[in-house]
């Protein structure tokens, strides 16, 4: 009701003849596209902008892409992009021609293998593949961020409308745990919750809106235990123990050169501890995944990793399957910055689709 009357303009109607809007060709021309999640969004602010402003300040390029986040940090080429695209259209600067490289790459700008599909807002993230008949996944979460698992019921989800199956930590055939370094982050969770990103049970349904319902009908009983805060709180001989194992994943460390000689020898030794923040990747991009059949018990992942032969093995370990019988196809980053080296939602795609 609130658009009778109105036209809707999406990233398929701002040109004509299949051709490019001068701001998407602008964006390729000034290299301003990285791994292309935030683009189809600047696209239409910038097209909206340029509709009502042809010829914007600075100031009002940033007024009006302010609610478009772009975490690959490109934002200043992106401006000049809007800049070069009102020059375009008022008639004072005439696109650029693709320049041919004739096979050299060395010393000139190469633009970016993707960059139409990116600008179109065509290109495929994972979240974007669609096979038919395909399920969707929800995953139920932990509501503690420590406490004991006293039981988990999926008898009501499971038997809920368009349910394929409910899995739970008993349905891991093989190593229950995941990580690179030390392997103990449960797939799922059975009998502890360590995190409110633990996952308990996973749905598999023939919509999303059927795995969320089903999802909502699992009952947990839980056993709240004391909260670990922090790595310090830790480290506390008196912290909750956490793994079997200790609550330290690993001590790192680093000794280059001959230490002994260099703090004989210095004329200033400085002592302290120093801590780094946090600092989260915080890619645009959601994590998802897409877990296909194969012949023979075997699957492909197609998912955005950094590290596809990596998650190969994890996945392979967790569900007792030979590394030649997954596949991992690594799907368009939208952003990454070394947040998607590990398993997020891999393994759980594989046991679905398995
Ligand atoms: Fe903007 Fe990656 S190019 S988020």
């Amino acid at each position: 009701e609130a658009l009778a009357g109105k036209k809707v303009r999406t990233i398929e109607g701002i040109s004509t003849n299949g051709g490019l809007h001068p701001l998407q060709q602008a964006l390729i021309d000034r290299g301003a596209i990285q791994c292309g999640f935030c683009i189809p969004g600047m696209v239409m602010s910038g097209v909206a902008l340029l509709g009502r402003n042809p010829d914007p300040s600075v100031n009002q390029i940033k007024e009006a892409l302010r609610l478009n986040l772009c975490r690959c940090g490109g934002y200043l080429k992106i401006i000049e992009a809007v800049q070069l695209a009102a020059q375009a259209i008022a008639g004072k600067r005439t696109p650029v021609p693709r320049p041919s490289y004739g096979g050299r790459l060395v010393g000139v700008s190469v633009p970016d293998k993707e960059a139409e599909e990116k600008v179109r807002g065509q290109l495929t993230f994972a979240d974007d593949m669609y096979l038919e008949g395909m399920l969707y996944g929800k995953v139920l979460w932990a509501v503690h961020p420590h406490a004991e698992v006293l039981s988990i019921d999926t008898t009501g989800a499971e038997a809920m409308p368009g349910v394929a199956c409910v899995l739970t930590a008993k349905d891991v055939p093989g190593r229950k745990g995941f990580g690179m370094m030390v392997p103990n982050q449960p797939v799922l969770c059975d009998t502890r919750v360590r995190f409110l990103g633990d996952g308990l049970a996973l749905v598999f349904a023939e919509s999303v809106e059927e795995a969320e319902a089903a999802v909502a009908a699992i009952r947990v009983e839980y056993r709240p235990l004391e909260v670990v805060g922090s790595p310090q709180q830790g480290m506390r001989p008196e912290a909750p123990r956490l793994h079997e194992e200790g609550n330290i994943a690993r001590h790192v460390l680093r000794n280059v050169g001959d230490i002994e000689r260099g703090l004989r020898e210095a004329d200033v030794v400085v002592e302290g501890d120093f801590t780094t923040p946090f600092v989260e990747h915080a890619y645009l991009e959601p994590e998802t995944g897409l877990g296909v059949p194969a012949p023979e018990g075997r699957v492909a992942v197609c998912c955005p990793t950094q590290m596809p032969f990596e998650n190969r093995a994890q996945i392979a370990a967790s569900l007792a399957l030979a590394e030649d019988q997954v596949r991992v196809v690594s799907t368009p980053l939208g952003g990454g910055f070394g947040g998607k080296i590990d398993i997020t939602t891999q393994i759980w795609v594989a046991m679905g689709a398995l």
